[in-house]
């Protein structure tokens, strides 16, 4: 069999190897950096001295990304590299950021952009990206919800599943194919206080029930790596944890792939207060059950002695080993080392206008109308419109920190693509990015206050002049992302003030939002008459928001993480569990006094998760059940929902369906997202929309970690938000 055949070609090659040249394989060194105790050498002369067997950012074109592959041949064994890349959203054709990417709920699209991001990836010759990034996000603060599928299990684990299936394709060995690695085992996204690569602390019943199944559904699709994360979990760093490594990964879960650390992570064992030194890091994750190790060296530097002194088994690193080659194995990279090293691909594969569209689309369905009053939009092409704001004419700001092989010089600017759609766009910067002088020094190479007024002065000029404004403002990329948390996050100050005049103006106001978070808005809401959330939109970006602005693209997207009203309700999200005191928003005193509230601020958020507006009105029937009562597993229960398309608008509609179970021997959350569709209407049309919910469905991780579910009463609600919905109650016995 295949797996034979695997078996006797890894045999025959450990057998050749010394246990130097298997300790190499868990050797994975970058040239961008260099910390770790060996960190002097230069990382290309350890992959020719045989001391390193991977590499990640190789960065340059293919010729290039080739010669440094090809110093494999010259090392005793001539085992193939590993070459990795961040290729988070995109390789050269830049999508919209992963958060962005989870509002289109289209999980065909999403395959679809990662398999973009594949073949342009393997055309220069990667083999590996660090992607998907799976973390549950509820925290706004963390600059890097940008890079997740936002709040929610369910669609999280959907999301995680296309992804790589689209990094994946046909198959390891398809030249176009690149190993997806999922990140970042376990909980980073419940990083405390929304503070990057703080601790986590969490129930196991709140890891099963909302943070583990991404993982687990990237795993389930065929992922053959995982990362660790830098938090601990249970007050063990993840990547020295023989839990969540080896129990829960490999014994629970049957994950046959290996496990590489992130950046530094076992080095990072000595600040954590877990390891002296880091030899004995090394030790502590070897035998937890870690392969592979990203940039600290402590493994290449020390655990041939720990071998040596008893202290890790030579298994253990007999077993690291094999699920490196076998990885390679599966990619093909025996057969052929630089399978995808093609150097016409680089030219015909990269940026094609069929890449594009698929990125045009992807922006299209991404953006999310948060906002329109007297239906401000969709606008007329013959429009006067004072298109302002410092990210209106600005390529590289349409990408993210994550992007770093895509080319600004290809990216559509929003100036550029109102300019194709609309007959009538006049530009002013109106503002710089931030009045703070750190950022801005940044972004700018200088600060100067003064700039302010001047720019302000003159969109304000351009804004009386025009029927409509479009205020294109957000956050800086180096705003959101790694190490990029903030515990203000509302738009900055002096953007703010620009809205504030344009709308004093008289014109109405459309807000355009570029950034990678959610936002506290409640003030801006005011000053603009209608919103769109356009994310970090992607190398397409100016072309996608034209096709929304004029109503060729009625936008569709939906929120995948809660925009909070202010900082101090985070974290707050959908799926939340009820209180013995719960209060509803407006009832305050009498019997409310003693209830779970704030004093000074609502509960409900600004914007609820699953929300999002169209140009058109979607009426809601009332749901219909098949059944009231049901009895046993092989039940099927169907709800049926007639969706109307009230406006004047053909659009899309994403229908979704929410359960909870009132009584439960464990607190549940007051409702889980359970099914999606999405429906196309056209204007005045109806269709009906069928659902089907097995007990599958209303499955809980118990106090004991069973994955069961109780017989009782539920409610199940179908709408177009995680608010708005209409509800029916079953009863479903055993
Ligand atoms: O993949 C990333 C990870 O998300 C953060 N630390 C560095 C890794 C490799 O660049």
């Amino acid at each position: 069999s295949e797996q034979d055949k695997k078996n006797q070609v890894i045999d025959a090659l450990m057998g050749q190897m010394t246990l130097e040249e298997k300790i190499a394989q868990m050797n994975l060194v970058t040239p961008t950096s260099k910390t770790g105790p060996f960190a002097t050498k230069n990382v290309y002369e350890k992959l020719k001295d045989g001391t390193a067997g991977n590499v990640y950012s190789v960065m340059g074109e293919a010729a290039l990304i080739h010669k440094k592959a090809t110093i494999a041949d010259s090392t005793r064994l001539k085992i193939p590299f590993l070459n990795g890349l961040d290729i988070i959203h995109g390789y050269k054709t830049i999508f919209p950021i992963p958060l962005a990417l989870s509002c289109t709920w289209d999980t065909a699209l999403v395959e679809k952009t990662a398999r973009v991001a594949a073949i342009e990836g393997t055309a220069v010759g990667y083999n590996w990206t660090f992607s998907p990034m799976v973390d549950i996000t509820r925290d706004p603060r963390w600059g890097r919800v940008m890079e997740g599928a936002g709040e929610d299990p369910y669609l999280g684990s959907l999301v995680a599943k296309a992804m790589v299936k689209g990094y994946q394709g046909d198959g390891l060995s398809d030249s176009t194919a690149l190993l997806s690695c999922v990140k970042h085992f376990a909980l980073y996204g419940a990083s405390e206080a929304g503070r990057d690569y703080n601790t986590t602390d969490m129930s196991r019943q709140t890891m099963y029930q909302y943070y583990l199944p991404p993982y687990k559904a990237a795993i389930d699709a065929g992922a053959k790596s995982i990362m660790t994360s830098f938090n601990d979990v249970e007050g063990i760093p993840a990547t020295a944890n023989k839990w969540l490594l080896t129990d829960l990964l490999r014994k629970e879960w049957g994950f046959n792939g290996f496990v590489v650390s992130d950046y530094n992570c076992i080095q990072e064992l000595i600040a954590h207060g877990l390891a002296s030194d880091y030899k004995e890091a090394a030790e502590l994750v070897v035998n937890a059950g870690l392969d592979m190790d990203m940039a600290s060296e402590s493994i290449a530097g020390a655990i041939k002695q720990s071998v040596e002194e008893g202290k890790v088994h030579p298994s253990k690193i007999d077993d690291a080993c094999r699920r490196i080659l076998e990885a390679k194995y599966d990619l093909g990279l025996f057969e052929k080392p630089y399978r995808s090293f093609n150097p016409e691909r680089e030219n015909t594969d990269i940026l094609t206008n069929e890449h594009k569209q698929v990125a045009k689309e992807a922006a299209c369905k991404a953006m999310v109308l948060l906002k329109n009053d007297k239906q401000t939009l969709p606008l007329k092409r013959e429009a006067k419109i004072a298109l302002v704001g410092p990210f209106a004419n600005i390529q590289n700001q349409m990408f993210s920190m994550w992007a770093f092989r895509g080319e600004a010089d290809s990216v559509v600017t929003i100036y550029k693509g109102l300019q194709e759609e609309f007959d009538n766009v006049k530009y002013a910067e109106g503002s710089l990015i931030t009045d703070e002088p750190v950022f801005l020094k940044k972004s700018r190479g200088y600060y100067n206050i003064d700039e302010q007024e001047r720019l302000q002065e003159e969109a304000i000029e351009l804004a009386k002049e025009s029927d409509v404004v479009v205020a294109v403002l957000g956050e800086a990329m180096n705003m959101t992302g790694e190490a990029k948390s903030k515990t203000d996050i509302s738009i900055p100050a002096c953007q703010r003030n620009l809205l504030k005049k344009l709308k004093a103006t008289g014109k109405p106001v459309v807000l355009v939002l570029i950034n990678g978070r959610p936002l506290t808005l409640v003030d801006d809401l005011q000053y603009a008459d209608a919103i769109v959330e356009a994310w970090r939109p992607g190398t397409m970006a100016g072309s996608a928001l034209a096709d929304v602005l004029s109503g060729d693209y009625n936008p569709s997207g939906k929120l995948t993480m809660t925009f909070p009203r202010s900082v101090g309700q985070i974290p707050i999200y959908y799926n939340h569990k009820n209180t013995g005191r719960p209060y509803v928003d407006g009832q305050r005193g009498g019997i409310m006094k003693f209830k779970s509230y704030y004093l000074d601020e609502l509960n409900a958020p600004l914007f609820p998760f699953g929300y999002g507006l169209s140009y058109t009105t979607f009426e809601y029937g009332d749901i219909e059940l098949s059944d009231t009562l049901l009895v046993g597993n092989n039940s099927l229960l169907k709800a049926k929902i007639k969706i109307t398309n009230t406006g004047a608008y053909a659009g899309e509609e994403t229908v979704q369906v929410y359960l909870n179970d009132p009584v439960a021997s464990l607190v549940r959350p007051v409702k889980e997202l359970k099914k999606f569709k999405k429906v196309f209407l056209k204007s005045g049309e109806s269709k009906e929309v069928v659902f089907e919910l097995s007990t599958e469905d209303l499955r809980f991780f118990n106090h004991d970690l069973q994955w069961q579910w109780e017989p009782g009463e539920f409610n199940l609600y179908i709408g177009t938000n995680s608010e708005e919905i209409k509800k029916v109650s079953f009863n479903w016995v055993k």
